[in-house]
């Protein structure tokens, strides 16, 4: 299962520019189903709640929040480990391994004969989720040319988006039969379409030059890069790796200023309230008085605009660089979170009518901004700004981190719901959103058009923190 395919054995004969990106965009696809199984997975489970009881009995709500966020817990466990795991044996083989836990944890979801190993396999589910949720944007980055990096990169949150408005409509499509069991069973086809799919891709190149295998490396960049440009680079990432990197070195203080930054995206892209639409729009409209099946529509909405943006942001995202879409994209969510918590403020807790629509469209362009932004520029950063020696640790505590802000504001939610109201509630992710961008235009670096190592040189240049500076 570890071995490359052979191809990378020898090296290929001159590739034309439109094959070479042929292999570039499969290698991103492929990989990306992880990201389908992510945004399915963490989807899913809204709509397979209602039906669990019919096998299991009433379920409490403490039932359901283990079922739900479960996932979560596993998702940073799995996150932890993925990073180690993809330095030291390859990025290919934790894919691999990542999918046959995604396989083994669904299809144990699917037959689950009682509520604790329903609740285990959505912990196992999790830990896939979480390796996934590193490893791939980490493996994409690494075999894209700079030019077009960040639109491959953002696949994954295609993947992702398209996950989870394909959970959306699983759930409705199943609901007559209240088979939840299909609804979970459903992941084993994306997760063995990604084994089978990896298993005929190669390792990542900036790996195999890491561990001295130049052969093998070259032979992959000749499927993926122009021939002019391959020499240098692996002169250059040879340079760069020679410097053997320990995990104590995430915190010698030149990589402890990109750790920080990319902590803190992490941090911000939960604390500013997106998945408390994503996993409880349809809860949040119908409790502020819309019908249910306006509420169910309105999430279906919602579940487009997040793949269209995520579109827009994909074709923008290595013109305009990723500073621009991050700081505009931010700035809308601001801006339409204290529109939906003056909506609550003048509407009361139940919305009718005019204040009605205003949330409704309050939402859509929240939603929107997000997918523009902070969505796929998170994950594509910390795909970018850590040292190749130790790109998969440092990517793995961002991670860590992102599943662990997801869990704290997924469980607090709906208590916060209970005593400060949707107008405090919002109010407080918009708060949270504005010292964001303060932020982010302090700190965050622009990466565009740049290569990997260019990017590590740069920001590692000098000992000191300052060098995170953006441009
Ligand atoms: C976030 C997820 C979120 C999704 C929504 C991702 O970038 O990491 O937590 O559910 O976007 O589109």
């Amino acid at each position: 299962m570890h071995a490359n395919p052979p191809l990378t054995r020898r090296i290929p004969p001159e590739l034309t520019a439109r094959t070479i990106r042929r292999h570039v965009f499969w290698a991103a696809a492929i990989t990306a189903l992880g990201g389908l199984l992510f945004g399915y997975d963490t989807g899913v489970v809204s709509g397979a709640l209602l039906f669990l009881h019919v096998d299991f009995g009433k379920l409490s709500s403490f039932d359901k929040e283990l079922v739900t966020s479960l996932l979560l817990v596993g998702a940073m466990v799995g996150a932890f480990f993925a990073g180690k795991i993809a330095d030291k044996v390859g990025r290919r083989p934790t894919v691999l391994m990542t999918s046959v836990l995604f396989m083994a944890g669904v299809i144990g979801a699917a037959l689950s004969p009682n509520l604790m190993s329903l609740v285990v396999m959505r912990f196992v589910i999790g830990v896939a989720v979480g390796s996934a949720s590193m490893v791939v944007p980490l493996y994409i980055g690494e075999a894209a040319p700079p030019q077009i990096r960040g639109a491959l990169v953002s696949f994954n949150q295609l993947a992702i988006t398209s996950g989870i408005l394909t959970a959306y409509l699983v759930d409705y499509g199943l609901s007559y039969t209240q088979n939840w069991r299909l609804m979970f069973g459903l992941a084993t086809i994306p997760a063995a379409a990604l084994f089978v799919g990896m298993l005929f891709q190669h390792e990542s190149p900036h790996w195999l030059i890491s561990q001295g295998r130049e052969e093998e490396a070259r032979a992959v960049l000749h499927r993926v890069r122009a021939s002019t440009d391959i020499e240098a680079e692996i002169i250059e990432v040879r340079e760069l790796s020679k410097k053997k990197t320990t995990a104590k070195d995430l915190f010698n203080p030149a990589v402890r200023g990109m750790l920080t930054v990319g902590v803190l995206l992490a941090v911000f892209q939960q604390v500013t309230g997106i998945n408390t639409i994503i996993y409880y729009a349809p809860t949040l409209l119908h409790g502020a008085g819309l019908g249910n099946s306006a509420a169910l529509l309105a999430n279906v909405a919602n579940g487009v605009v997040n793949v269209g943006m995520t579109i827009v942001a994909i074709r923008l995202i290595d013109r305009v660089g990723r500073r621009p879409l991050l700081l505009g994209g931010t700035t809308g969510m601001a801006v339409s979170l204290v529109v939906l918590a003056l909506a609550f403020v003048v509407g009361g807790s139940h919305l009718t009518g005019a204040t009605a629509i205003i949330a409704i469209i309050a939402l859509l362009v929240y939603t929107g901004s997000f997918a523009i932004g902070l969505g796929p520029t998170f994950w594509l950063l910390i795909s970018e700004i850590y040292p190749v020696g130790i790109r998969g640790q440092a990517m793995s505590v961002a991670t860590v981190a992102n599943w662990g802000a997801n869990f704290i504001v997924t469980i607090s939610f709906l208590t916060l719901l209970g005593t400060i109201h949707g107008s405090g509630t919002f109010l407080l992710f918009a708060f949270l959103t504005i010292v964001a961008l303060v932020y982010f235009q302090r700190r965050v670096p622009e990466t565009k058009n740049r290569s990997l190592q260019e990017i590590e040189r740069d920001l590692f240049r000098s000992k000191s923190s300052t060098a995170a500076r953006p441009k």
